[in-house]
């Protein structure tokens, strides 16, 4: 019997239950998704792989097109009409996410492929430059790819030393092993705010306190956070954030980093060529500022004009609601798949946004995937790119579903009605 640990909303989003999950026009926000009036294999979409990447609503579709119809020119380069359309599209995205994130400078918020390349940047920046040998880098246990091959990079570059943090079996963060673990040659942290295979959502200001308590600086890997929980870099008082654009409803090939502005100033470039530069001559190439620092060659600007449309797309929903309705489909999806027969769920921490990772007796995770296909419901399973978490969790792989703003009640109905399918099928 699976023991179920209902999120605490308080715990993940800090504010008043005056808004509840009613307060927010479902059928109204999946209007916006053209792609969930699709049929797949004859029957409805549900789609429930939205921690892999997010549908896109309309206005998102219409500002790229409108974009690439009417104001495609490249940016920073020319005097002429189009140019300055372009670059004031491209600038203007900027603003906008400097607004999501609450940055105080937006100079501070750097254009990269996506969360990936963000973290990439910045252990090939700043963490070449102030990681040396036995110095450490600290992850923990519930990183996915992304937030652990780059520093083990770095540290067979630099000689430096990579630091796991321990869970325990609910998914949650040993804040105390963490704590211990950040030693004085500790120079960087790097954490997931929300787990893309747990669901479970780290304490990232008191990371921050932590870590800054003994001098190491913090990157949060926001690529699960972004699309559902507010963002305030200043509060959370961390030093690096880094999220996607795909993953919350903006198009794939564009994604942020954030940085302290007297962090990215003090950092060397990412890559060379056009746009990073003020001058350059055989013998010597002069640097730009941040952000253009960092933005070598031309940039993804119809992505980066999806992302400002994605981004006042959510501005446009009702932040409280949105939240109250996530938590309340999440709530209502943990407490379904608890009650299927043989189905154990991975990732029972107290405070979780979005996620719900199980397992089903001995079915393969890629066989609940194939079958729940033919009912026109879209999980994902496999080892989610996070594979020593499989380890950690005694699991080669997992089925999972992922919300988003369109998810409803129904959709986890469809899930446990398949997920019956599975089991007649395996029986
Ligand atoms: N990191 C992405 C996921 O969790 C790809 O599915």
């Amino acid at each position: 019997m699976t023991t179920v640990q209902t999120t605490a909303p308080a715990l993940v989003h800090g504010r008043s239950g005056r808004i509840g999950a009613t307060d927010f026009d479902v059928e109204r926000v999946r209007r916006d998704f053209p792609i969930l009036r699709e049929k797949v294999h004859g029957k409805p979409l549900v789609y429930l792989d939205s921690a892999a990447t997010s549908q896109k609503p309309q206005a998102v579709i219409d500002a790229m097109s409108r974009f690439l119809l009417k104001e495609n020119a490249n940016v920073h380069r020319g005097v002429h009409y189009l140019a300055e359309r372009a670059t004031d599209a491209y600038e203007g995205a900027r603003s906008k996410v400097q607004r999501f994130l609450n940055a105080e400078h937006a100079e501070e918020i750097i254009f990269v492929r996506g969360t990936t390349e963000a973290i990439n940047l910045v252990a090939q920046t700043y963490g070449k430059t102030h990681l040396g040998d036995g110095d450490e880098v600290l992850i923990t246990e519930m990183e996915h790819h992304s937030n652990i091959v780059p520093w083990q990079m770095l540290c067979e570059q630099t000689g430096a030393r990579l630091r796991v943090a321990p869970i325990n079996d609910t998914g949650e963060l040993l804040l105390e092993e963490f704590e211990k673990l950040i030693g004085p040659r500790t120079r960087l942290v790097a954490v997931t705010h929300v787990s893309n295979v747990l669901g479970t959502v780290n304490p990232i200001r008191r990371i921050v306190e932590m870590a800054h308590a003994r001098g190491a600086r913090v990157l949060v890997d926001g690529a699960q956070a972004a699309p559902h929980l507010d963002i305030d870099v200043q509060a959370l008082g961390c030093d690096f954030y880094a999220f996607s654009g795909h993953k919350m409803y903006g198009p794939t090939g564009i994604g942020v980093l954030y940085g302290r502005s007297e962090l990215l100033d003090a950092m060397p470039p990412y890559q060379g060529g056009g746009d990073m530069i003020l001058s350059v001559s055989f013998e010597k190439t002069i640097y730009n500022k941040s952000p253009a620092k960092f933005e070598a060659g031309t940039p993804n600007m119809a992505g980066a004009v999806g992302l400002g449309a994605a981004v006042d797309f959510l501005g446009s929903l009702n932040r409280e609601a949105l939240v109250a309705h996530e938590q309340d489909v999440l709530d209502y999806g943990i407490r379904a798949l608890a009650e299927v027969p043989g189905l154990r769920l991975i990732g029972t921490a107290r405070g979780k946004a979005s996620v719900i990772s199980f397992v089903l007796d001995d079915v393969h995770p890629h066989d609940i995937g194939t079958i729940l296909d033919r009912e026109g419901i879209a999980i994902r399973t496999g080892h989610h790119c996070a594979q020593p978490l499989m380890s950690r969790l005694g699991v080669v792989a997992t089925a999972r579903a992922s919300l988003a703003c369109h998810s409803t009640r129904r959709d986890i109905d469809a899930l446990v009605s398949g997920l019956g399918k599975v089991r007649e099928i395996f029986r």
